[in-house]
């Protein structure tokens, strides 16, 4: 039994904010943006807009594309950074909107969400636990970050966005397609390089705390050269480890999705393992870092486009807070 995607979808907020509506906010520039970054604007929610709204908005494109309903799903996995509440996790508002009683829960991996939520659910699939699992990612950065000049280094990198694909048996033994492989890895002793310390159960007697909020914990933090420099040395390592689980080389991959946290980031990946720029697909230039929605909104945009066509090999590759990292390879 093998799992295979079977429909994308995405939803980003209308609102776009570019670097120069940054500019009014804090002490930054369009061309150090876009230089240091590859980022000319963002989507940012407006205010009503929430993250359920979003992930539905992407649920029910990839679920059309599947050709399926909402009660056809078996599952529901939602990876995210930036819950809707603290409890419970933005997929049961989600599943409140699908409607039914289909489990669901949310996955915190960070900027790998989504990939641990396909190894999620192409274990539910192969285990025969599920036949349909719904994997959505879904982010609302933009209430969550410092916008004035204190927390620039992190604020101009981040934008709001959902994406979502549907996860499906495939036994028939005639249809190649499906998830090869997926390598995934962590390192905990660098949690707080990138992180948002409160509000946490870590603060006693509570999570959040006047003291908390004057010295900004509930906004991120991130040491970005440090963050930088594992990316670019664990996303090729992975990359290659995921192509050979998979039995594919490197120059049969005719699509490349990297996470989307810095185009800088992603060339240097690209350089380093050979791959040439045609094969290689960004959006952050559009849409910023949307943490777990980068890669399954870079899926559905390839997919919508005709950029992936039946048969293709596709590598998928993420680094990010934790710090996690992840690759996979699909033959689509
Ligand atoms: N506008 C203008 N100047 C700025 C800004 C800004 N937005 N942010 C920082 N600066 C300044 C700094 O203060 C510093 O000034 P100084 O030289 O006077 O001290 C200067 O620019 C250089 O700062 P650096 O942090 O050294 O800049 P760098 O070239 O490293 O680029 C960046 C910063 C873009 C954040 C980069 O380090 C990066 O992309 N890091 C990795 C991010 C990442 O991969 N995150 C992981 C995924 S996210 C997730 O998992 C949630």
């Amino acid at each position: 039994m093998r799992a295979k995607i079977t429909g994308t979808g995405m939803f980003v907020p209308e609102r776009r904010v570019t670097n120069k509506d940054l500019e009014a906010l804090m002490d930054t520039s369009d061309e150090w943006i876009r230089q240091r970054s590859g980022i000319v604007e963002r989507r940012w929610i407006t205010a009503g807009e929430q993250p359920a709204d979003l992930a539905e908005k992407a649920a029910r494109q990839a679920l059309g594309r599947a050709g399926l309903e909402p009660g056809d799903i078996d599952c529901i996995v939602l990876a995210t950074l930036s819950a809707q509440a603290e409890f419970p996790g933005t997929s049961f508002f989600l599943q409140e909107r699908l409607g039914g009683t289909t489990p669901c829960f949310d996955l915190r991996a960070q900027c790998s969400g989504f990939l641990y939520g396909l190894s999620v659910a192409k274990s539910f699939v192969v285990s025969g636990q599920y036949r349909r699992v719904l994997l959505v990612g879904a982010e609302v950065h933009s209430t969550g970050i410092d916008q004035s000049t204190e927390g620039r280094d992190v604020t101009v990198l981040f934008g709001d966005g959902a994406g979502a694909v549907v996860v499906e048996a495939n036994d028939d033994p005639d249809d190649p397609s499906g998830i090869l492989a997926i390598e995934l890895h962590a390192e905990g002793k660098y949690a707080t390089k990138l992180w948002i310390e409160a509000p946490g159960s870590g603060h006693y007697p509570t999570r959040i705390t006047q003291e908390l909020i004057a010295r900004k914990a509930h906004f991120p933090k991130m040491e970005g050269r440090f963050v930088f420099k594992h990316a670019v040395s664990r996303m090729p390592e992975v990359l290659l480890a995921a192509l050979e689980a998979s039995g594919v080389k490197r120059d049969d991959v005719s699509l490349f999705l990297f996470h989307q946290a810095n185009l800088r980031i992603n060339e240097f990946v690209a350089n380093a393992l050979e791959i040439p720029a045609r094969k290689v697909r960004n959006n952050i230039d559009r849409y910023g870092n949307c943490s777990a929605a980068s890669i399954p909104i870079l899926l559905a945009e390839a997919e919508q486009d005709g950029a992936l066509r039946r048969g293709d090999l596709v590598a998928l590759t993420g680094f990010g807070s934790g710090f996690s990292w992840a690759s996979a390879v699909l033959r689509w």
